[in-house]
Order: structure tokens, then sequence, then C-alpha cells
């Protein structure tokens, strides 16, 4: 479970990003973050994997406490996470499978390990065909589909995006929420910030609407609204 108490987040140039911001998310759940260019989304998303702190207020995940917590405890909480882009950012010297497998290195895992999970994730996100490609011949959804390999690679609890169809055209765009649906029903909490309007229409999950970094609807099966 997520859970943000009176969370406030200013930046050093006194910005106000987040005000007052309570929130509870299950396990399990799908949830859109949507609200206008400016509102905070990007901010809050940053709170939950631990890049910010807030500037008052309490942040939870399941056992951690991210506003206490020690920094050497940060790797273990960002082993139950994946974070998702925009901008995907892969190696551009490894194929598909060197980039999604290069994650579960870093973590320490065998080769053996490695060499059964990458497939499968590969082909999870319908890129099985492609894992000998390299990044620059590549699509754009295809390049974030790896972006999403990536994050799922380590088997994360919660799955985090910030707005991972933003560079993409519309067909591709669904195609790539189709896939965090899926992604959804297979068991990860999913978390989306997002002002693709259509797309958060097209599927009638939670909708978290935030303004001027306050939230200002919560609905369940929600639609992207017109305060946003
Ligand atoms: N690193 C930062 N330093 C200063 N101000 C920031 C920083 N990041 C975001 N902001 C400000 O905080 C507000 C919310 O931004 P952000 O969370 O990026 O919103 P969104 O993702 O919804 O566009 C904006 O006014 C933005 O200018
Ligand atoms: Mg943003």
């Amino acid at each position: 479970m997520i859970r943000l108490e009176q969370v406030d987040k200013r930046y050093g140039n006194g910005h106000v990003a987040l005000s007052g911001v309570n929130l509870v998310i299950r396990r399990g759940e799908f949830v859109f973050v949507v609200g206008p260019s400016g509102s905070g989304k990007s901010s809050l998303i940053r709170l939950l994997y631990r890049e910010e702190l807030p500037s008052s207020g309490d942040v939870y995940i399941d056992q951690f406490h991210l506003t206490r917590m020690r920094r050497s405890q940060v790797p273990r909480l960002r082993r139950q996470l994946g974070v998702v882009f925009q901008d995907v950012k892969l190696l551009p010297q490894r194929t598909v499978y060197q980039n999604v497998a290069f994650a579960m290195e870093v973590l320490g895992a065998s080769s053996r390990e490695i060499q059964k999970r990458v497939p499968a994730v590969l082909e999870l996100v319908g890129l099985a065909r492609r894992k000998d490609s390299f990044p620059h011949q590549l699509s754009g959804g295809e390049q974030q589909r790896v972006g999403i390999a990536r994050a799922l690679i380590n088997n994360p609890v919660y799955l985090i995006a910030d707005e991972p169809t933003g560079n993409l055209d519309p067909d591709t765009a669904s195609d790539i929420m189709r896939l965090f649906l899926e992604i959804n029903r297979r068991g990860a909490t999913v978390i989306m910030a997002t002002h693709a309007r259509d797309l958060v229409n097209q599927v009638q999950r939670r909708v978290i609407a935030i303004d001027h970094g306050r939230v200002v609807r919560d609905e369940l099966k929600g639609a992207y609204g017109h305060e946003a």
C-alpha cells in the first residue's frame, strides 16, 4: 500500500508543487494521475521512488517510511518499484535483450536467472522477435516497450509511469496502454501520470486529478474530467 499524509512539496525557488496531498493506493489498483502541465504530477511520481523528499508530510510504501528511511535502504525500496519515463533512455550500443538483461545484472542476478527471465518479459511486451535489434532500429513505441520490459524485469510490486505515452502517436499510445492494463491484470499495481485524455476515458479506472498541487478529484472508474 502507498500512503501519502499531508504532503507538501516546495522547491528551492519557492515554487509550490504539491500541497496537502493525502492519498491511499492499494495493491492491485490501476491509478491515473491527471492534471494540466505544471500541476504537480511529476513531483508526485518522484516522491514515490524517493527521487525527491517532501518538504513536509509523510510517504509510506509497504514497510518503507520514505521520509525517515536511511539512504542505505533506498535500493531495497527501489527493488519493489519499476519506473517508466516519457523519454526511455536505452543504452544505444546494446541490443534490446542486453538493455533488459542489464537491469538484472546490476542487481546481481545469475546468468541462469537472466536467460530465463528476459525472454519471458520480452514476450510479454511483444518484443520477442526484436531481441537482437539495437535501439536506433526501433520505433518509438517499440523503444517504450523496452523501457517497460526493463521496469518489469525484477518483478516489481508497483509500476510507476510518468507520461509513458507522451512521445507516441495515438494508436501506439493505445497499444502501450493495453500493455499496462495487462501488466496490472497480472498483479502489478500501476500508477500512471498522464494528460492523455482519450486513453484515460477509454479505460475507466481510478483517476486522481491534481491542479496547482492539490488533489481536486479522486474517482474510481473516473474520466479525465473538465477541470484538468
Ligand atoms: N526541480 C524543480 N525545481 C523547481 N521547480 C520545479 C521543479 N520541478 C517542478 N517544479 C515546479 O513545480 C510545479 C509542478 O511541476 P511538475 O511536478 O513537473 O508538474 P507536471 O508533471 O504536472 O507538469 C511547476 O510549477 C514546476 O515549475
Ligand atoms: Mg510532468
